[in-house]
């Protein structure tokens, strides 16, 4: 178990994706992340049906909490999300953001991971729209915008996926952050940050560059807008 809190909505926070880190080193990936300032990492949970790629599970998570002391915020691309929700907050994660597209009763999942401590995230796929999370996403800590198909780190960024971060804004208000994830780096960030995100995953263009803090900079900087 954990208990860090979700940083307050509001200010811009960078929650670097391990997906494109290196997996043999992971502990050492987090700590770089972790010593360029950032509060939280983004953790990205595959199972190979939902998506087509798998990545870890409770395991890997409650090893890599001995290590760090940011707020993992987990993103469940798994058709059971519910199922497994306990043993990822006994593991560790402080967050589970999980697809409406694979939860029948999503309020009531939202309400369990409440009930146990864990922040709560609904998220979408590009292609589903923002009505579906109309009624669920003002219960939840956070909302995630998809900006690519989920399963691979290193996308490009769907554009027309983004601008369904206007409706969400408006559909939450300012006090539920509003997360973004895929394809986004110093260029995308801007664009995001503008139409209201102030949570930016970047995957790719954090572990990829050899200097994480100088990339976590850049977003962090060119998001102010
Ligand atoms: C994609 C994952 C993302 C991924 C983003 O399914 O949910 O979190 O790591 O990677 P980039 O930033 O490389 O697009
Ligand atoms: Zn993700």
């Amino acid at each position: 178990m954990s208990n860090k809190k979700l940083p307050k909505a509001g200010s811009i926070q960078v929650s670097p994706s391990i997906l494109s880190a290196d997996f043999g080193s992971l502990a050492d990936e987090i700590a770089q992340v972790e010593a360029a300032g950032v509060e939280m990492v983004h953790l990205d949970v595959m199972d190979g049906h939902f998506v087509p790629n798998i990545t870890f599970g409770p395991p890997v998570v409650k090893k890599l909490r001995k290590y760090s002391d940011l707020f993992f915020d987990s993103h469940l691309m798994i058709t059971e999300p519910g199922k497994y929700a306990e043993a990822f907050v006994e593991a560790g994660v402080d967050n589970i953001t999980f697809h409406i597209e694979t939860e029948k009763e999503p309020e009531k999942l939202i309400e369990k991971l409440h009930s146990i401590g864990c922040s709560a995230g609904i998220t979408l796929n590009p292609d589903t729209p923002v009505e579906t999370i109309k009624d669920v996403a003002p219960l939840c800590d956070m909302v995630l915008v998809m900006t690519v198909n989920p399963g691979f780190g290193g996308q490009s960024f769907m554009a027309d996926a983004a601008e369904k971060i206007i409706t969400v804004r408006e559909l939450v208000g300012p006090d539920i952050r509003v997360e973004v994830d895929g394809g986004i780096d110093a260029e995308t960030a801007p664009i995001v940050a503008g139409y209201g995100a102030d949570t930016l995953v970047a995957g790719n263009a954090i572990f990829n560059k050899p200097d994480r803090a100088a990339a976590i900079q850049a977003i962090q900087q060119s998001a102010k807008v």
